[in-house]
């Protein structure tokens, strides 16, 4: 796949619905009573996943439209023992993992070759401590999960944070005596606590940790989900890189635990706008437009990153073109997402042209107010390199061939489609 460069990037669209809201609607769907009706589920190779997995297990889903599904729920403890194929979904194996602890059986869950070396005792370890018996080969997928019905409630903090971490121990919690507590140092995403209290759980949130009480029964009746930041987020920035672009994404999901990208291209210099600010179904939702500005260099430190996590490889991008050094650090986890994208951005964007050195935890960077020169980049079997790759190609010189762009499909299926409509040459 070739993207050649963009004159500008101009229209208003909107995003299949978040990813991570839409893993979360069907398993804990599958845990409610009765059915639940899922409207803007972003359907993708990550959240088919789920349903294929859900359905392994016992649970009728139904495909009412792409973005539509019911899910008939069995009830907290009602899930059947069987194998599960995760695919390239850490956030299915982790949260599922935390739902099977409590289930009855035995339950094997397998991954593609990028998932398999993902670490899992950071799961693990604490289901243990609850007493649910989770074997790990070496720490990684295969992972054996025997489920117990005397899971007990304990207080956590995570070493990483960690958004799946925390769900899993939370999502355990719904089944064990007594209250279950996730202590965050920096918080994470939040949209598990959001839907476990709309489906009924009692969830309290203190200053620095969530607790779970044991749950007698869930219901959440109907999802809605919002349109996926972090796949509006290659738009956002395509925007702010080409001259003379305006994108608007309309009914986006804009919870404040996700939207730190705005934070960041706002202080870089680029024209930000959130308006129509609502709330659907417990989620803030707006209309995000994004104007080019002089792209001057950042700082971004741990604190900021969760809220960025999966953006982080397009601010990359973005410091290329800022004037000054950008420095990113406390990004260690980067390395064990879908692939180590610490490195995976280092090459790929040093190939179109970029002056960006790896760290440990993250990359220092010198922008140049310029156009890279483009070349070809490695997606490396990941969604987010692959995108990054496109925009990269925008905002280029001579275009970006992008290896494995299929890839994209992981999150976004007709990304390219889409990026393609706004783009004027
Ligand atoms: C996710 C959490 C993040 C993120 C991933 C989705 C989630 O992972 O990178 O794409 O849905 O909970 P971590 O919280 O483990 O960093």
């Amino acid at each position: 796949m070739r993207v050649e460069p963009a004159a500008a990037v101009v229209g208003h669209v909107v995003v299949p619905g978040d990813k991570s809201i839409s893993h979360r609607a069907v398993l804990i769907g599958a845990l409610g009573e009765g059915e639940t009706q899922v409207r803007g589920f972003g359907r993708s190779g990550d959240t088919q996943a789920t349903v294929d997995a859900t359905r392994a297990l016992g649970v009728e889903v139904e495909d009412v439209a792409a973005d539509e599904l019911v899910v008939h729920g069995v009830g907290l403890r009602g899930l059947r023992a069987g194998d599960v194929d995760c695919g390239n979904a850490g956030t299915l194996m982790r949260l599922l993992t935390g739902v099977l602890a409590g289930q009855e059986g035995e339950f094997t869950l397998t991954g593609d070759e990028s998932l398999t070396p993902r670490p899992m005792e950071r799961i693990a370890a604490p289901l243990r401590k609850m007493g649910a018996e989770v074997q790990t080969t070496d720490g990684h997928a295969p992972l054996v999960v025997r489920g117990s019905d005397t899971l007990h409630g304990i207080e956590f903090q995570p070493e990483v944070a960690s958004a799946q971490v925390k769900s899993a121990v939370l999502l355990a919690g719904l089944n064990a005596h007594g209250p279950t507590t996730v202590v965050e140092r920096i918080p994470t995403r939040d949209h598990t606590e959001l839907m476990l209290e709309a489906a009924g759980a009692r969830i309290r949130r203190g200053p620095t940790g969530i607790s779970v009480e044991p749950a007698g029964t869930l219901r959440l009746g109907e999802v809605v989900v919002p349109g996926d930041f972090s796949s509006a987020a290659p738009l956002l920035v395509a925007a702010a890189l080409v001259p003379g672009s305006d994108v608007t994404v309309h009914d986006l999901g804009v919870n404040p635990r996700r939207t730190g990208l705005l934070d960041v291209l706002g202080r870089m210099g680029t024209r930000v706008s959130v308006f129509d600010r609502r709330r659907v179904g417990g989620e803030p939702v707006a209309s995000v437009a994004v104007q080019p500005g002089q792209l001057v260099a950042t700082e971004i430190g741990a604190d900021e990153v969760p809220g960025l996590v999966d953006e982080l490889p397009l601010v990359a991008l973005l410091a290329s073109h800022a004037r000054g050094e950008t420095r990113i650090s406390g990004a260690r986890e980067l390395r064990v997402k879908e692939t180590d994208r610490i490195e995976a951005v280092t090459d790929g964007l040093q190939a179109l042209g970029a002056r960006i050195h790896s760290r440990d935890d993250g990359w220092t960077v010198t922008g140049v107010p310029t156009r890279l020169r483009g070349g070809r980049i490695e997606a490396r079997g990941d969604h987010r390199i692959a995108m990054l790759g496109a925009v990269a190609g925008l905002s280029s010189r001579e275009g970006v061939a992008i290896e494995g762009a299929d890839t994209a499909a992981i999150s976004f299926p007709g990304f390219y489609e889409l990026l393609e409509s706004v783009t004027r040459r």
